[in-house]
């Protein structure tokens, strides 16, 4: 098995016309050519979960569902995340908020990066995105990508693709440098705690 450490790139929306499928699969084509993690795609719609309705928060007690467990098992053997965020009247999508509340320990101490798309680049919602994995205990990024309305308006209806935007193919780099640093940084400090609790 590879001793690469584990980005998973999370798409936040379901729906099936969603624009969400071109930023992931552009974002994972440059990321796997780096070569210095391995990056999966994680689709919320492969975890159906229902809203949240566990007697209490997964802070406190795992909750038992089988859909949540997997989608729990997936956030822990992850080291990093990439969020696709879509911007959903201001802020994240309700679909990704709910995913969030349903984990709590297997994201902690672990970084996050962000592809936002919107009107202003998902700007609003990455910011209360940033907020909420704070909450989580995890480490967001400063770096970001913001595709912007030209864009993303320039690809749906104009027939154009990321590689007409070479400013936002320029973000991503300094993105997954940040990331992948905090990624190393923060997986010697989870080793480290992990070996003194078992000494
Ligand atoms: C319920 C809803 C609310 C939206 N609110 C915003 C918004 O506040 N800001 C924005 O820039 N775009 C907003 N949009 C437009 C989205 O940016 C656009 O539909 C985008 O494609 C959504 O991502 P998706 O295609 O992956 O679902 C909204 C779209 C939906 C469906």
């Amino acid at each position: 098995m590879s001793s690469k450490p584990r980005i998973g790139i999370i798409l936040s929306t379901t729906r099936e016309t969603r624009f969400a499928d071109r930023p992931a699969q552009w974002v994972l084509d440059i990321a796997r050519a780096r070569g210095d993690a391995d990056y999966e795609i994680v689709d919320l719609r492969d975890y159906p979960m229902p809203l949240f309705e566990a007697a209490m928060s997964p802070g406190y007690a795992p909750i038992e569902h089988e859909v949540t467990k997997r989608w729990a098992a997936k956030i822990n053997e992850l080291d990093g995340y990439i969020f696709i965020t879509a911007e959903y009247n201001h802020s994240i999508t309700g679909a990704l908020k709910n995913a969030l509340d349903h984990v709590y320990h297997e994201p902690k101490r672990k970084p996050a990066a962000f592809v936002g798309y919107g009107g202003v680049g998902g700007a609003r919602a990455v910011e209360q995105l940033r907020l909420i994995l704070i909450e989580l205990q995890m480490a967001p990024t400063r770096s970001a990508v913001h595709v912007g309305m030209e864009p993303m308006l320039g690809m749906l209806r104009n027939g154009k693709d990321f590689g007409d935007y070479d400013y936002l193919g320029a973000s991503v780099g300094p993105m997954l440098d940040e990331l992948l640093w905090w990624t190393r940084v923060l997986k010697a400090g989870r080793d480290d705690a992990a070996l003194a609790q078992a000494a």
